[in-house]
């Protein structure tokens, strides 16, 4: 089935991933919310009727267990965060038409009516299930609450949550080896009567959904490998005091008594809470939640690609079965990281939200960055160089410098927009950017929407630069003219195209053409309307950012985070591990190849291995290094068993310098890592003696 194109005479809501009330906001977070408001803007430039909500995700172990390592109760701590989520947003010009909370009296009484319905409908059974215990504590440990090994891929994983492996929703039980994320006691299964929904009955509804579904690709190909094979029914309550209590179908009967529901139950049905909310504030005349959700309308999810699972089987899945309407699209982005690595706000390794306020930074710099830095789906890794040459190069270079040298030509010598009309060759080049940007939009492409406006602004330069205005005033004042009555429609086209990306920017241009109404609410065609007869000199756009503010930020990032590495302390929402290691910092100091080709470095075998008298750690080696055999004393019996050592390959610097250890001669070194002497060796079988580089 295919779906009409956007603009649709059906209203549409834009929803994206409810953070959760456990830490700062980063801009990893605000590249999904950044996204999906661009989305929603461009959607209203295109004359789409489109509500844009979102609210706090109050609920689940992440938020109690923060609460429980802070000594506040959880409600308070999700309070907090709610209130200052909902300041920041705006900051960066993302504009909800409703921010709500899951822990809200709309969200409470929807999930309640919708897991009553998935009851009545016969798709709730009951079921006995392992739950992880810390039998000292005795205390139940749902989810983020207990780690363990992945049995998928055998990678160290959370309760709910292959996360550092192959990203599977884990389900109670499944969890291998499971310890306490809190106290390190071993966890103990014990069993418990749980609610389950039966997924399993929807499989051919998913797979259905899944061939209708609109959006980036990666959100229709990484459900097929769950949808195909075994659905596993899915638990959705938990032994926890913090969440929406389960609705009590029995009021005499006991069995439902500290079950609340699974944190992914009523965060999605946030959506729709959130749109009521927005259509109880502004009459169903002004917008009707239930044209999207229950009559005809349009749905489109913006998240990260971490909750792709959740956005495409058990979401739709309880839609369907409580009788609500799917929705048409999942746009689901890539991640962002710092340096190659993760954010991760346990260690302070992020670019946090407020740090780029603070430094002063127009908020539509980053939107711009955030939205044209790669493609949507790919992981970006952030870089203060890069943030400044997008910048400087394509806001300042190209948009900033042709709308400026345009305005100000035209305001010096017409006061305003010369008496003519638009040439062929311009009106067609901005019809053509029009046609782009629709497109875009309807591919889900943001990224290339913002690409038609600023190409419109490169076609600008080269327009000016082609015709030479400055030389045609006296020469021939009505091609002069022309020329600039070109450019001031051109300049006009990019700030209707460059609003939804860059709105505050987008505004003061509109102000600068001194165009009466609000730029925020121009569709399409305005780009081709024609310019107002008057305006006054104009100022510059944008700043550009200079080298040594790059270096500062760089400078504070990187001691952050090496103060941070250094003085790592236990997570604080239990989502990550940290090995108790203090890393040194990576050297500063580079060297060149040939000063690292001057170590003579050999693959050997130990021949031979006795312990020295005297000195617990040491042994004596005689390591085979095919030209000869050495003797070597090494600090290994840490980790190694010295009768376990002949045989093993190793790598051994040659022409160390020799030297005496306990009356030992050791001619060369066996290389090791760390305290314990981890020793390095060869994985293929690259003959004795030779060397490494
Ligand atoms: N609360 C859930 C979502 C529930 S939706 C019904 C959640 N919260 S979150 O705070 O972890 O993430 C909120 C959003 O930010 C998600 O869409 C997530 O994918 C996104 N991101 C979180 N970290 C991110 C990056 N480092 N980079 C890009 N997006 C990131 O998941
Ligand atoms: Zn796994």
């Amino acid at each position: 089935m295919s779906h009409e194109t956007f603009p649709t005479n059906r209203p549409a809501v834009v929803t994206c991933g409810l953070p959760y009330a456990t830490g700062d906001l980063h801009i990893g977070h605000l590249r999904g919310y950044v996204g999906a408001d661009v989305f929603t803007r461009a959607l209203r430039t295109l004359g789409q009727q489109t509500a844009y909500v979102c609210g706090t995700d109050m609920h689940g172990t992440p938020v109690a267990v923060q609460a429980l390592q802070q000594g506040v109760e959880p409600e308070e701590l999700a309070l907090g965060r709610h209130e200052q989520y909902e300041e920041t947003f705006p900051r960066f010009n993302i504009e909800f038409d409703n921010y709500g909370h899951t822990h809200d009296e709309t969200n409470t009484e929807l999930t309640k009516e919708i897991v009553q319905t998935l009851e009545d409908e016969g798709y709730i059974y009951e079921d006995e299930v392992l739950v992880a215990w810390d039998p000292e504590e005795e205390q139940p440990l749902p989810d983020r609450f207990v780690r363990g090994t992945c049995p998928y891929c055998g990678a160290e994983a959370r309760g709910d949550e292959c996360d550092e492996g192959c990203q599977r929703h884990l389900e109670p039980g499944e969890i291998e080896d499971p310890y306490s994320a809190f106290t390190g006691n071993p966890a103990e299964y014990r069993e418990r009567t749980h609610k389950f929904f039966r997924l399993s009955d929807l499989q051919s509804y998913l797979q259905s959904f899944i061939d209708r579904l609109e959006g980036t690709s990666n959100a229709r190909n990484q459900p097929r490998e769950w949808i195909e094979g075994e659905l596993l029914d899915w638990c959705i309550t938990r032994d926890m005091e913090w969440g929406i209590d389960y609705p009590d179908t029995d009021p005499d009967a006991n069995s439902e008594e500290d079950l609340v529901l699974y944190v992914w139950v009523d965060a999605p049905i946030e959506y729709i809470a959130s749109t009521k909310q927005y259509t109880e504030r502004v009459g169903s005349d002004v917008y009707d939640w239930k044209d999207p959700w229950k009559q005809d309308g349009e749905i489109i999810h913006i998240i990260g690609r971490d909750i792709i699972q959740h956005h495409t089987v058990f979401w739709p899945a309880m839609l369907h079965v409580a009788e609500y309407n799917e929705p048409r699209a999942i746009v689901a982005h890539g991640f962002m990281s710092l340096d190659g690595d993760a954010f991760s706000t346990s260690r302070n390794r992020a670019i946090w939200a407020h740090e780029y306020l603070d430094e002063g930074f127009d908020p539509d710099l980053l939107r711009y960055y955030l939205t044209t830095v790669g493609g949507i789906q790919d992981d970006i890794d952030f870089a203060w160089e890069r943030f400044q040459q997008r910048v400087n190069g394509e806001l300042v270079g190209n948009v900033g410098n042709f709308v400026y040298r345009s305005l100000l030509f035209a305001y010096r010598n017409y006061e305003g927009t010369p008496d003519v009309s638009v040439s062929d060759e311009v009106r067609e080049q901005i019809e053509d950017a029009i046609e782009t940007f629709r497109t875009s939009i309807n591919e889900y492409s943001i990224r290339n929407a913002t690409q038609a406006a600023v190409d419109v602004a490169s076609f600008g330069n080269e327009y000016i630069q082609r015709n030479e205005p400055w030389k045609l005033t006296d020469e021939d004042p009505e091609r002069a003219a022309q020329v600039i009555r070109d450019c001031v429609q051109l300049v006009k086209a990019i700030a209707v195209l460059i609003e939804p990306t860059a709105p505050a920017t987008a505004a003061r241009l509109y102000s600068q053409l001194n165009e009466d109404g609000s730029v925020h609410n121009t569709t399409l065609d305005d780009a081709l309307e024609a310019p107002a007869a008057r305006f006054d000199e104009p100022t510059e756009l944008f700043e550009k950012i200079e080298d040594d503010r790059i270096e500062a930020l760089n400078e504070r990032l990187d001691e952050r985070i090496e103060h941070e590495e250094m003085t790592e302390t236990p997570t604080d929402d239990g989502s990550e591990t940290d090995d108790d290691v203090d890393l040194e910092p990576l050297s500063e100091e580079r060297i060149g190849f040939e000063e690292f080709q001057a170590l003579d470095l050999r693959v050997g075998r130990i021949q031979s291995a006795e312990p020295i008298e005297g000195a617990d750690k040491l042994v004596k080696l005689a390591v085979d290094i095919g030209l000869e055999t050495r003797q070597v004393v090494a600090g290994l019996r840490q980790l190694h068993d010295v009768d376990d050592l002949p045989g093993t390959r190793v790598v051994l610097v040659a022409n160390l310098e020799k030297a005496e250890l306990f009356g030992v001669e050791s001619n060369g070194m066996v290389l090791a890592a760390g305290e314990e002497a981890d020793l390095l060796t060869t994985h293929g079988d690259a003959p004795l003696g030779t060397k490494i580089t």
